[in-house]
């Protein structure tokens, strides 16, 4: 059976966990493919608020059995954590339900300092990252340093290995950066007692992965992060260090492009960025505070890694249109249409004007996108509650309006729209 890859299309906490708990009760295997602790996946079961950091959301159904692929960054303590957290709510995280690659790379404590510490010192030209550590984990990775969670098998050889990677460290947090020192010692117990925890869990993954398909097993990759926070695509350096879009689904977990048939943008219908970089549709003041909610609910815009505000704004369509682009969506699922009723207009971004010149698709550089301005489109509003529609003919036109110009501005049917968290809010065009 072929795949399908669901990815986020703006900069993150577009509502992929919720999307990916729909998708999931459709899929064999639930597979994570990029990322690490830095996501924040909210998922919402009649009275059960599920939040997922790397566990994929498929793990909350039972035919499911969830991976976590080579593509992630894996804190195996945080990991540990997570699983007992989610056993507690009567979860079943058993081997049989829950594979994590031998070729994955481990977040240290050294990597979490170093995330701190570069930050730090990066001052006022700060990422905002999650201080997950996940850049510095990336970089040992791809500077052919890093240890692989394969290692977790032989308690010795790990033990070492985490040993002398803080030892290492501490050398560059005291010189370069002025910071404190880590224990090797300690990083290295606390990790092993992790690493016995997961052994029975690691795998070959692409070899999984494809036997399964190959015996007709329906697979779900649940991205993590978004298009524009892509290392390579995204607004750099203000991304993450990973590759959150479609293709990093195929080298994040080991098979290859023709297994895959469908790929799902998932968009929030207006726009949010937790962390700093440009953000050409921000809205400051009350219109940008009523897009983030009080903090009264669950789903009002605050991280739910770090709790922090996020930034709010409306749809920019140059963005989606770029993601439509980059993934090669073949649909677009919109959410949270719902927080947009009540508004009188509407306004959606479908150019931008940068230093006298009109454009369809976001510049190379973030400093000319820091010179952008919005085109906006203005739409008529809805005042009815949206949060009880099931089918298209539920939707007032007005929301109708908005999602079928939406399609239009990116070229990419949207399929799916959602009217509240729960599981049943969604409505299917
Ligand atoms: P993810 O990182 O893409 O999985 O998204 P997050 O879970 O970080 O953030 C999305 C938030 O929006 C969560 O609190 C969801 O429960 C909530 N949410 C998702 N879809 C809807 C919706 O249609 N309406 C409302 N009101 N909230 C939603
Ligand atoms: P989910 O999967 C929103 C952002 C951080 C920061 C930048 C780099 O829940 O959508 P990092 O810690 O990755 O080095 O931070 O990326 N970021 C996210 N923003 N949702 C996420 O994940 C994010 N993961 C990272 O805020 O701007
Ligand atoms: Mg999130």
């Amino acid at each position: 059976m072929p795949a399908t890859i669901l990815v986020g299309a703006q900069w993150g906490d577009e509502g992929k966990g919720r999307v990916a708990d729909w998708l999931a009760a459709q899929s064999d295997v639930v597979a994570r493919f990029a990322g690490g602790d830095n996501a924040g996946h909210t998922v919402y079961v009649g009275d059960n608020l599920f939040k997922l950091h790397m566990i994929p959301s498929g793990i909350l159904h039972e035919q499911v059995t969830c991976v976590l692929g080579n593509g992630m960054v894996i804190n195996p303590v945080n990991l540990v954590k997570e699983m007992d957290g989610l056993q507690t709510m009567g979860v079943d995280i058993s081997p049989d339900r829950l594979i994590i690659s031998t070729r994955a790379h481990i977040i240290t404590p050294a990597h979490i300092a170093l995330d701190a510490a570069s930050e730090k010192a990066r001052g006022a030209g700060a990422i905002g990252t999650t201080l997950r550590g996940i850049g510095p984990a990336y970089l040992d990775k791809t500077g052919r340093q890093g240890i692989r969670t394969g290692l977790m098998a032989q308690e010795e050889a790990f033990a070492d290995a985490l040993y002398e990677m803080v030892r290492r460290t501490n050398d560059i947090l005291v010189k370069q950066y002025g910071a404190e020192t880590l224990d090797p010692q300690k990083a290295a117990e606390d990790y092993l007692a992790a690493a016995i925890r997961l052994r029975p869990y690691l795998r070959d993954v692409s070899v999984y992965l494809n036997q399964r398909m190959n015996t007709g097993a329906r697979v779900l990759c649940e991205g993590a992060q978004g298009t524009l926070l892509d290392v390579d695509h995204g607004d750099y350096p203000f991304v993450t260090s990973s590759s959150p879009t479609s293709g990093g689904a195929l080298t994040g977990l080991g098979f290859g492009p023709r297994r895959v048939d469908r790929i799902v943008g998932v968009a929030k219908s207006f726009s949010t960025r937790v962390g700093s970089g440009p953000m050409v549709t921000e809205l400051h003041g009350e219109l940008g505070d009523r897009l983030r909610g009080t903090g009264e609910h669950f789903w009002d815009e605050y991280g739910t890694t770090t709790g922090r505000p996020r930034r709010c704004g409306w749809l920019d369509t140059v963005a989606l249109r770029y993601a439509a682009q980059v993934n090669g969506f073949t649909e677009i699922v919109l959410t949270k249409l719902d927080v947009l009723s009540g508004f009188d207009e509407l306004k959606v971004a479908s150019a931008y004007m940068i230093d006298g010149r009109q454009v369809d698709f976001p510049p190379d550089t973030v400093m000319e996108l820091e010179r952008a301005e919005p085109v906006y489109e203005t739409l008529p509003g809805w005042s009815e509650d949206i949060g009880r529609a099931r089918r298209g003919d539920d939707l007032p036109q007005a929301v109708r309006n908005y999602i079928q110009r939406v399609a239009d501005l990116c070229g990419v049917p949207v399929r799916t729209v959602s009217v509240g968290p729960e599981r049943d809010q969604l409505v299917h065009f």
